[in-house]
């Protein structure tokens, strides 16, 4: 009885190890996931701070101090979200020598989509002639590059041989009321790619961190053009079909929600502020921007800011900054890389990666 026992009490301990061995396995051989090349695309266009101040009742004081931003990118009249994207992806693919029959799938990630309906994905898949890719458009608005970059990661996990072009977007323009000094003077517009596909070695995307939360819809917010409020004369006439923005609430939260993003993605990394390369953050405002630096004891070289020249292009941003950072040989090989944003919504998204 006693042998039968102490032989069972063996047995489990054996099945127990196996099965955190298997676990553990499971951990480490975790297919990671890479961002091969990241491109942008920029409209010719520069409106200043000197400019907006002959439009509205502001001055370039008021928005460099409190904003940090000196001009932006506009979009001609011909331009829009998919022939922006178009041009952010064709930089991606020439960048890693790829061509359009090498993509899979097509995320495009926007707030200012050509149409309602068909998605912008679609619209870029056909001038890419992307013949074999399918393609959908997420709606996360400044969060929306990361959260593309997650549903790619995801999905590449489970099937390692599909290569995914994510597209970041925005012609903020068409919805911006330039009659609104509060909202006019952040905006701009631009778009951004990225290729992802299976890595072979340890670079690859760590940890992803994304966050919702939808009781403050309102404050950030395009009233018009959906369902709820379809157009009418009287939505035109009350300029709903505009970014409306309650901006201190808006700015309380972004800071808290990139913070906790940010730190929660470096904590669950393991790695310490002299680990980090470069944070890449949401570029909506220098102070939000300075108020994660020091949450995170960064030094200024540790974060890449391109806010002054470009503005907010909303999920554009983060793409538009990693492309230039690379172009700037800012990022190179091994580097460890945070990215992390806020939007409408409201959303929130952290991201590590090693380079
Ligand atoms: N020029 C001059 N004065 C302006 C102005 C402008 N462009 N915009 C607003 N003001 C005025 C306001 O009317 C207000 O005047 P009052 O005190 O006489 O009423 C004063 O400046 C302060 O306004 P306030 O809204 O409190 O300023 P702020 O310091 O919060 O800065 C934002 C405004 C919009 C720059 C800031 O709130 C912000 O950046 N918010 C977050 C934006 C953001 O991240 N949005 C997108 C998220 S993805």
């Amino acid at each position: 009885m006693g042998r039968v026992f102490y032989k069972q009490i063996i047995l489990n301990f054996i099945s127990f190890f196996e099965y955190w061995s298997i676990i553990g396995e499971g951990e480490n051989m975790k297919q990671k996931v890479k961002l091969v090349s990241v491109g942008h695309y920029l409209p010719e266009k520069i409106l200043t701070n000197a400019d907006l101040e002959k439009m509205v009742d502001t001055s370039d004081e008021w928005i460099t101090q409190r904003t940090g931003i000196k001009e932006r990118r506009i979009a001609s009249s011909g331009e829009t979200a998919a022939t922006m994207g178009v041009m952010a992806a064709k930089d991606a693919l020439q960048k890693a020598g790829l061509s359009a029959d090498d993509i899979d799938i097509i995320i495009c990630a926007t707030i200012t989509g050509d149409y309602q309906t068909p998605s912008t994905s679609c619209l870029i898949q056909k001038e890419l002639a992307a013949k074999k890719a399918f393609a959908f458009d997420i709606s996360a608005a400044c969060s929306g590059f990361i959260y593309g970059l997650d549903i790619a990661e995801k999905y590449i996990a489970s099937d390692p041989s599909k290569r995914v072009l994510i597209v970041a977007t925005e012609k903020l323009s068409s919805v911006t009321d330039w009659k609104d000094r509060v909202t006019c003077v952040l905006f701009g517009d631009g778009a951004g790619a990225a290729i992802v596909e299976a890595s072979n070695d340890s670079s690859g995307i760590l940890r992803s961190e994304l966050n919702s939360n939808g009781d403050n819809y309102d404050l950030l917010i395009i009233k018009a053009g959906g369902s709820k409020n379809p157009a009418s004369q009287l939505t035109l006439e009350q300029s709903q079909h505009f970014l409306e923005m309650q901006g201190n609430e808006v700015f309380k939260n972004a800071v808290t929600d990139m913070k906790n993003a940010a730190v929660k993605v470096v904590e669950c990394s393991g790695w310490n502020k002299d680990d980090i390369k470069l944070l890449i953050p949401h570029q909506a405002n220098i102070r939000i921007i300075e108020a994660i630096r020091k949450r995170l004891k960064l030094k200024k070289d540790q974060v890449y800011i391109n806010l002054h020249k470009i503005g907010n292009t909303s999920a554009s941003t983060i793409p538009i900054a990693l492309s230039q950072a690379l172009e700037e040989s800012r990022i190179q090989k091994g580097d460890k890389i945070v990215l992390v944003s806020f939007g409408a919504g409201f959303t929130s998204a952290g991201m590590t990666i090693e380079w």
